[in-house]
């Protein structure tokens, strides 16, 4: 039979114990809350570089560098289109981040995979822009052919 003194013991036991789930109740709606967050400055910093990458793409291109003066080297023409395919695809691939992004997918797996995809669309835009000033350069260094 139960005692006032075992009730109050079962009763503080239990009360203990809400506590603690209350708390970790708390931590994990911390962290659903700071994913969100996370999730939106993401979203918000991939349509930032999606803008600056188409910006910087249209100004290149609008670049003698990049205009077909139709007496360039045949080294330079190219390597020249090639990099001008490479904006299609970059601008392209940025813009599906962004729009993917800007969904929030809210489940830590589709975060995976856009860290995947984002992780080669980097590589890829670095690269890219690699080649462009290593080609740059030695058009500089070398007479590619326009009258300038
Ligand atoms: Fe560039």
């Amino acid at each position: 039979m139960a005692t006032e003194t075992s009730l109050k013991n079962a009763t503080r036991m239990t009360e203990k114990d809400h506590e603690h789930l209350g708390q970790l109740i708390d931590q994990i709606r911390h962290l659903l809350e700071k994913h969100s967050a996370v999730a939106k400055e993401t979203a918000t910093a991939m349509e930032t570089l999606r803008r600056h990458v188409a910006s910087h793409f249209a100004m290149e291109e609008e670049s003698p560098l990049f205009r077909d003066t139709g007496d360039q080297a045949a080294w330079f023409r190219q390597p020249v289109k090639q990099l001008l395919q490479q904006h299609r695809t970059l601008r392209d691939q940025a813009a599906q981040l962004a729009e993917w992004a800007s969904r929030q997918q809210p489940l830590p797996e589709g975060w995976a995979e856009f860290a995947v995809r984002f992780s080669q669309f980097g590589q890829d835009l670095l690269d890219h822009e690699h080649s462009e000033i290593e080609i740059f350069q030695r058009a500089y260094n070398e007479d590619i052919g326009t009258k300038d």
